[in-house]
C-alpha cells in the first residue's frame, strides 16, 4: 500500500469543498491516515514547493497558500499517488477535465483547490514535512476485503 499527501488550499477551505473533496477519497476506496485544519507557517511553505522557488509565480503561490486555512491529509491505498493525482485533474483547472476535483471546481491556474504528492519520493517527503510518525494512523479498515482482489 502507498501513501500519498494531499491539501485543500486555501480557496477550497473557503469555497466549503473540504467535505466534497474527502467524500470523492472516500467513496474510492482510500483510507484517511492523517488529516488537520492548519494555517501554514511561511517555511512549511517554502519546504512544500521548494521546486519553485525560484520560479516567477513563487511568490503569488506562496501568499495564495498561506492566505488561509488549508486541510492537509494523508491517504493510502494501492497506487495511491497516481491514483490522486487523476482524481485532482491537470493543474490548470480551465484544462483540467470534468469529473477531476480541478476539472468541477476551478478556473484559474492559480486557484486551483488542492494539492496532491506528484511521485512515491514526492509524498514521503511531503508527509513527513507536514506529520510526525505518531499522526499517521495505522489502522484495518472494515471494507478492504472487498475493495481488493
Ligand atoms: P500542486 O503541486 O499544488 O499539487 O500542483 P501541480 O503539481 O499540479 O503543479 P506544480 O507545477 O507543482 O505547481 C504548483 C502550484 O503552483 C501554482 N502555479 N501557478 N501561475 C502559474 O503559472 C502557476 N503555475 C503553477 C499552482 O497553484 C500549482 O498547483
Ligand atoms: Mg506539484
Amino acid at each position: 500500500m502507498e501513501r500519498t499527501f494531499v491539501m485543500v488550499k486555501p480557496d477550497g477551505v473557503q469555497r466549503g469543498l473540504v467535505g466534497e473533496i474527502i467524500s470523492r477519497f472516500e467513496a474510492k476506496g482510500l483510507k484517511l491516515a492523517a488529516a488537520r485544519l492548519e494555517l501554514l507557517a511561511e517555511e512549511r511553505v517554502v519546504e512544500q514547493y521548494r521546486e519553485h522557488l525560484e520560479k516567477p509565480f513563487f511568490p503569488g503561490l506562496k501568499a495564495y497558500i498561506m492566505s488561509g486555512p488549508c486541510f492537509l491529509t494523508v491517504w493510502e491505498g494501492r497506487d495511491a499517488v497516481a491514483v490522486v493525482r487523476r482524481m485532482i485533474g491537470a493543474t490548470n483547472p480551465a484544462e483540467a477535465a470534468p469529473g477531476s476535483i480541478r476539472g468541477d471546481f476551478g478556473l484559474d491556474i492559480g486557484r486551483n483547490v488542492i494539492h496532491a504528492s506528484d511521485s512515491p519520493a514526492s509524498a514521503a517527503r511531503e508527509i513527513g514535512i507536514h506529520f510526525g510518525p505518531a499522526e499517521l494512523i495505522e489502522y484495518s479498515k472494515i471494507d478492504e476485503p472487498v475493495l481488493y482482489e
